[in-house]
């Protein structure tokens, strides 16, 4: 959450400080605020909300001002203190010495809060944020030197923290800190840079430096160093990033999330691309680096993830079962980290992450592989800190994701659950090669199957239309479709607002029926399977309690037609491979609904992309 960037040496800095937060608005947008050194001063412009208001502050003049010397900026997502202007970074020292971007969230500061105050120092806003400011402007009056100070604060510091600082006596440099924050150094001609994220860079400068847990760098328009918290010098040389600058368009569509919707069928090509070459050749996961030896005694599987990668997780737990045998357990991370870690001997953990950033999960993923356990890590972000300190990785291609709401990254992480779960039963020989054949051709189809879904949406929107006003909403399911219950109620509330709850059908008698009547809408997952039947009796019980029902399903019978209201449906495909497809209408039915209600439905209230506190 929060991004930060920073700059020195480059003469539109202003207007690289605007463009790269742009780039970085997917981590927050509660407000927006920069600092800039001009040689004398430091100014400061910060605004309440988008980033838009911030742009709408500076006047042309100074938008275009090249005698500035360096600056630093910041688009929040508040954990202490509301998302007001003066909660808004960057802050300063009580004398105005220091100014500072902070992403992380600092577990000490109402200690350090009190200490500063007793010598005298006076504080604005609620963050935690503000203490840095201060305790850095305290260091410097003992300290000989700026990088001293800095190192000194920061060992005082308990907590999560990726910095950008600048000193108001010394403009011409720039100071960076990490610790369990991301933080990249981009390295330019005669302009250096940090950022939280590559996106923000990538116009600017393909060499960078991925800054490890406590390191500092020391920035100036031509030069950079790095140094350990302890003053140690580090040898670190930049990476030539492989990417082109991510260019952010709608390409027509009314929202990012319609446009990475309607991508989904190309991204599920993209992931079999280089996997699947041919139905009768074995799959090749080149980046799972687990021993043939591994792999044969591999008797258990922990998954660990949060949101809606831990609805991908949950139906990757029914694949590998289903397909090898193995028993998987699937944990939100949040609750991991805070039990004692159990490893057994000879299974590995998974870690599914669209960011690779997500606190919680990189935290849990750390503390599986300390306990001795191999990690894998399905990611979106081949470059992202998780990626990094993983064992294995299955890139999950989905190409950017700026809708806030997770669509093409979820599709994707499931195609990844898909390839693994039949890798594992080609090397533990679990299933027969003709199935193997039949379940290769089967994910052939499934980018038809979705086009087809996708070029038939009126009774989603339908539904919409009827529903939109709706207090409350319930979805069903049972099995392999169950995960996709839960990932249809987490797309509605997070983008509409309305309170939507995902059951196990089975579950709906033991106590969730009392809440139906005909104001509450039950949308149901059915496809021919092992539990079609079940389902359906499960939607029976919900109609004679006079719910509105929906099905998605993959029939279209006179049974249907007498217990459901709605019928949407689904090209047919093997009940594994449903969720792909029964995904897509849930998606669209949040997204019209969003739609219909006004919502902002690229950036939801209250949330943001990356969530990089715990
Ligand atoms: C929902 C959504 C979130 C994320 C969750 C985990 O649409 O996007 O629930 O899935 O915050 O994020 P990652 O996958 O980046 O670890």
């Amino acid at each position: 959450m929060c991004g930060i960037v920073g700059c020195i040496g480059q003469q539109n800095l202003i207007p690289f400080l605007l463009e790269s937060l742009e780039k970085l608005e997917y981590r927050g947008y509660d407000s927006a605020g920069i600092a800039v050194h001009n040689g004398d001063n430091i100014e400061i412009y910060k605004a309440q909300g988008k980033l838009e208001n911030l742009k709408n502050l500076l006047n042309d003049t100074f938008k275009n001002d090249k005698n500035l010397k360096s600056g630093i900026g910041h688009i929040r997502w508040a954990t202490h203190g509301a998302p007001n202007q003066i909660n808004a970074h960057p802050h300063s020292s009580f004398e105005e010495k220091v100014s500072i971007v902070h992403n992380g969230i600092i577990e000490n500061y109402k200690e350090l809060k009190k200490e500063l105050t007793e010598k005298g120092f006076e504080f604005k806003s609620q963050t935690d944020t503000e203490v840095i400011a201060h305790l850095l402007e305290d260091c410097i009056k003992d300290e000989n030197n700026y990088s001293n100070a800095i190192r000194t604060a920061l060992k005082k510091l308990d907590g999560a923290y990726a910095l950008g600082i600048i000193f108001k006596d010394n403009p011409e440099i720039l100071y960076a800190a990490r610790k369990c924050a991301p933080l990249i150094l981009g390295v330019g001609e005669d302009s250096n840079f940090i950022a939280s994220d590559v996106p923000a860079l990538l116009d600017y400068t393909k060499r960078v430096i991925y800054l490890e847990d406590n390191q500092i760098a020391v920035i100036k328009g031509s030069s950079y160093q790095i140094m350990d918290i302890d003053g140690n010098i580090l040898d670190k040389k930049p990476e030539i990033l492989p990417w082109e600058p991510v260019t952010i368009s709608k390409m027509g569509y009314k929202h990012f999330m319609l446009k990475e919707i309607h991508e989904q069928p190309d991204v599920i090509r993209q992931t079999l691309f280089d996997k699947l070459h041919t139905v009768s050749d074995p799959l090749v996961l080149k980046e799972v680096k687990l021993t043939k030896e591994t792999l044969e005694q591999l008797d258990r599987i922990q998954i660990i993830a949060c949101g809606t990668s831990l609805h991908a997780a949950l139906v990757g737990k029914y694949l590998i079962e289903e397909f090898t045998g193995i028993p998987v357990d699937v944990e939100a991370s949040s609750e991991y980290i805070y039990k004692r870690t159990v490893i057994s001997k000879n299974s590995i953990t998974i870690g599914v992450s669209q960011s690779g950033e997500t606190a919680d999960t990189l935290t849990a993923i750390r503390q599986a592989k300390d306990n001795g356990s191999h990690v894998l890590v399905i990611t979106n972000r081949p470059d992202s800190t998780m990626a990094r300190q993983a064992d294995s990785m299955i890139p999950v291609n989905a190409g950017f994701e700026v809708s806030v709401a997770a669509t093409k990254s979820y599709s994707a992480q499931l195609m990844a659950f898909y390839l693994l779960a039949i890798y594992l039963a080609e090397v533990k020989n679990t299933l027969s090669e003709e199935y193997i054949e039949d379940l290769k051709k089967e994910l052939i189809q499934l980018p038809q199957k979705i086009e087809m879904i996708l070029s038939n949406k009126d009774k989603i929107q339908d539904c919409a239309v009827k529903f939109h006003n709706t207090k409350n909403f319930i979805y069903i399911a049972r099995g392999i479709n169950y995960p996709v219950a839960l990932e249809g109620a987490l797309k509605l509330k997070e983008i509409s607002y309305i309170n939507a709850t995902g059951y196990p059908a089975g579950e709906l008698k033991h106590g969730p029926i009392a809440m139906l009547d005909e104001t509450i809408p039950v949308l149901a997952i059915l496809v021919p399977g092992k539990v079609y039947e079940k389902v359906l009796s499960n939607s029976e019980e919900s109609k004679a309690r006079n719910a509105n029902m929906i099905a998605v399903t993959s029939e279209d019978n006179e049974h249907l037609e007498a217990v459901f209201d709605y019928i949407i449906t689904i090209p047919r495909t093997n009940e594994v491979f449903s969720p792909i497809l029964t995904t897509i209408p849930l998606q669209l039915l949040a997204y019209y609904i969003a739609e219909f209600l006004g919502k902002d439905i690229d950036q939801p209230r209250n949330l943001a992309k990356s969530v990089t506190v715990e």
